[in-house]
């Protein structure tokens, strides 16, 4: 079982939007739980202030340390980050200076047993939070939200489907995109005719050998296509340079 605490100042926002497909039956299995809570609930003065302005000046307001620090040490028991090196627990702050978040670091977060996830908001954060109190800095990738709830919802989806037992068979995750490190290849449904184009004929044609044979070469002349900055990390077999070689000269 995992557990997902979310500190915020916007515990509203995350009231139905993990009550859907596979998160919602990950956490009617059991397999995953996952709570919302108010930041404010953690100050100690009569306002519930939770942000002051930067020191050295500046537009915007920063989240103050102590609401924040007294969040995670109530959810986890540890008073500073590095009393949880090599347990199971992950304080993460999302923001748009983190680490990027990609498959592999939802991998590594699904073999959590206590995540706390901690939502940035107005100009940032205080850096001391992230010295003292947080494992982990991850962004959801190069553009700037106005709170980190949405990548907080993210990185709850993205690391609950990985979940043993989450997909409906054990094996569905393992053909989709980033798990070769190169996108995944196109899908088709009936009908066989839309608007004038067909389904490509070898996925009619039942023979699986060729059909997979399809599906590799396609997965790479999308990837190639979209994102050839994945092609310097994935590792290729001669076949699939001759391919890449073959896309270039179609062009
Ligand atoms: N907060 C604001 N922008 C963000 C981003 N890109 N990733 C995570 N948290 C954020």
């Amino acid at each position: 079982m995992l557990r997902f605490d979310i500190i915020t100042i916007f515990p509203e926002f995350f009231r139905t939007v993990f009550d859907f497909g596979i998160v919602r039956r990950a956490r009617a299995a059991g397999l995953v739980e996952i709570a919302a809570h108010d930041l404010r609930a953690w100050t100690t003065d009569k306002h519930k202030v939770v942000d002051d302005r930067p020191f050295g000046g500046g537009d915007g307001m920063v989240l103050k340390p102590e609401p924040l620090c007294a969040a995670v040490e109530a959810l986890t028991g540890a008073h500073e980050a590095r009393e949880l090196a090599g347990t199971k627990t992950r304080v993460v702050l999302l923001s748009p200076q983190g680490r990027v978040f990609e498959q592999k670091v939802a991998a590594e977060l699904a073999e959590a047993e206590r995540i706390v996830l901690i939502c940035g908001r107005y100009e940032g954060v205080d850096e001391r939070v992230v010295e003292t109190c947080v494992t982990d800095e991850l962004s959801i990738g190069d553009y700037v939200l106005s709170g980190g709830e949405p990548a907080a919802v993210v990185v709850v989806d993205a690391t609950v489907r990985l979940l043993p037992g989450a997909l409906g068979s054990e094996t569905s995750a393992v053909n989709e995109s980033f798990n070769a490190g190169l996108l995944d290849c196109p899908h088709y449904t009936r009908p066989v005719e839309y608007s004038g184009r067909r389904v490509p004929e070898v996925l009619l044609s039942g023979h699986h050998a060729e059909i997979a044979r399809w599906r590799r070469r396609e997965a790479l002349r999308k990837t190639a296509r979209n994102r050839p900055d994945l092609l310097q990390q994935a590792t290729l077999d001669e076949q699939e340079r001759t391919w890449l070689a073959e896309f270039d000269k179609e062009q």
